[in-house]
């Protein structure tokens, strides 16, 4: 089964909690990096982002208020894809043709059923190769052109 990190900030805490606890029953092995604890979003989500690029699990979900922070500071780790998603569209394609690694989610504008019906979609799709394939290595040379030692 797969392993899934999650980690949120005060804000995203108690929507996290919830989305814990539905993976726990759908057999995930979920790590959970914590809720904050005083720590902001970049911190959560640098550590969540580090763990992943190091092949450490093979997915993360990402809590704070409004999903954006913990995208753009996951974003910044060499080899993450994070893509904020609110609609079961979104969350599918950012598999599909992003090949996402790392979802977000802000608990101050989604209800916490339709988080879990995101995150169904977002697990249940997989990266589909094809045309998308050139595109997401050219996110990979992305990293290569700007961050080449991973600092
Ligand atoms: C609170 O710090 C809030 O700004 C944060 O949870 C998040 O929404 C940032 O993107």
């Amino acid at each position: 089964m797969a392993s899934i990190a999650i980690g949120a900030d005060d804000a995203g805490a108690p929507l996290k909690e919830r989305l814990a606890a539905y993976l726990r029953q759908r057999g995930f092995q979920v790590e959970d990096y914590g809720n904050g604890d005083g720590l902001d979003y970049p911190d959560v989500a640098a550590e969540v982002a580090e763990a992943v690029a190091r092949g450490e699990h093979d997915r993360a979900l990402l809590v704070c208020g409004t999903g954006l922070g913990m995208a753009i500071a996951a974003n910044k780790v060499r080899g993450v894809r994070a893509a904020t998603a609110h609609d079961p569209y979104s969350a599918e394609r950012a598999r599909k043709s992003n090949n996402a690694q790392v979802l977000t989610m802000g608990a101050r504008v989604i209800a916490p059923e339709a988080a879990e019906k995101v995150l169904d979609h977002w697990l249940t799709a997989e990266f589909e190769p094809g045309p998308s394939s050139p595109k997401v290595a050219k996110l990979e040379a992305l990293d290569d052109r700007y961050r080449p030692t991973g600092a």
